[in-house]
């Protein structure tokens, strides 16, 4: 009996004939680097808590002005935004919604207050996000986003960059699909007051590995998650740290070939879906859609318990009137899913 009450309800579940539109797993293969320079053997001890001295050196050079200081690398982005938030332990953070699934359970078990700024069409509204704002000690971004995949515009990052220094509140800027925009180049929101969250998970097709991590150059924020992280999972997995490591010899073609398939198949779910009828916004970045649904909750379990397709409630993103599809799967998979969907609509209104 499905409870639904998150995602851990599908999060690694398969079976013969699902169709799982659910986890935000790709299922490309990682760069054929990844398999090379692993050291089992060295791999055996304790690693350094920050992380792998080498990986955070061949990190730096991706970011302008930085030194292998200002990286820890985490078990997953996920670890990377649980040890930041927990590190400040209390005050209001800032942060758009719909939102990732996880940012709110773990704002709130850190023990901070989650304020929310409602996107328009999409995308944040500059003057709400001014009079939330206030009285907040954070604020937390995600572009491309996790579940519209919408990308902000650069012209909305920067002044977001700009309030954020004037106001000196830190910003959590979440980058793990920084290398799957379809309109543009990433442009990472930069300053002293910016911790930015990233991950092998997406880019390089490693979920399973778990290896993330956090820039910053506030030495405070580096000191304190690395004080918690000492005592909670110690040292990030050292065979996923040379995997990952490796992963960033592979040629620039790696990235660009997969953006290719990514956007096929978003061109290809948004039309079907447009088709079927849904009121959706059209992915501008990693691979996800979030169409409006009228009877979610009906519509997925019957989805789900007759059709053997998997969907996530938007309800667990903060948009109760919609329901979230990552496009994480074959073309064909991707046609066989929406003419399970055709036929489900035939027996639950869901447009
Ligand atoms: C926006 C966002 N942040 C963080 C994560 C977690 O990534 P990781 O596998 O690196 O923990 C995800 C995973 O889906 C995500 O979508």
């Amino acid at each position: 009996m499905l409870k639904l009450k998150s995602p851990a309800d599908f999060i690694g579940k398969q079976g013969t004939g699902v169709i799982s539109f659910g986890s935000g797993q790709p299922d490309l293969p990682p760069p054929r680097e990844a398999f090379s320079g692993i050291d089992i053997t060295r791999d055996l001890r304790y690693g350094l808590i920050q992380g792998e001295l080498p990986l955070r050196q061949a990190l730096s050079k991706e970011y302008p002005r930085s030194t292998p200081d200002n990286f820890v690398i985490t078990n997953g982005a996920s670890e990377a935004l649980d040890l930041v938030f927990r590190a400040w332990g209390k005050g209001k953070i800032l942060l758009p919604r719909p939102y990732y699934y996880s940012y709110l359970p773990l704002i709130q078990m850190a023990g901070m207050t989650p304020v929310f700024t409602d996107l328009v069409d999409g995308r944040i509204d500059i003057a709400d996000f001014k009079r939330k704002v206030r009285g907040c000690r954070a604020v937390l971004i995600n572009s491309p986003s996790n579940p519209t995949g919408r990308v902000e515009s650069i012209e909305t990052l920067k002044e977001i960059e700009r309030i954020t220094q004037q106001k000196g509140i830190h910003v959590v800027s979440d980058e793990v699909y920084k290398d799957l925009i379809y309109e543009r180049e990433n442009y990472p929101i930069q300053g002293d007051h910016v911790i930015t969250i990233n991950s092998f998970s997406k880019t390089y097709c490693m979920c399973g590995v778990r290896v993330g991590y956090l820039w910053t150059s506030d030495k405070k924020v580096v000191e304190d998650v690395c004080e918690m992280k000492t005592h909670t999972s110690m040292n990030t997995n050292l065979v996923g740290q040379d995997m990952a490591l490796s992963t960033m010899r592979a040629p620039a073609s790696y990235i660009e070939d997969q953006r290719k398939i990514w956007r096929e198949r978003r061109d290809f779910i948004y039309k079907g879906l447009l088709d079927l009828g849904f009121d959706l916004w059209k992915p501008e970045g990693a691979f996800y859609v979030l169409p409006k649904c009228r009877n979610p909750r009906k519509f997925l379990t019957l989805l789900y318990e007759e059709y053997k397709v998997i969907t996530y409630l938007g309800e667990w993103f903060g948009a109760p009137d919609r329901i979230r599809l990552s496009y994480a799967l074959d073309v064909n998979k991707i046609e066989e899913g929406l003419g399970r969907i055709r036929q489900a609509m035939r027996r639950v209104r869901a447009v």
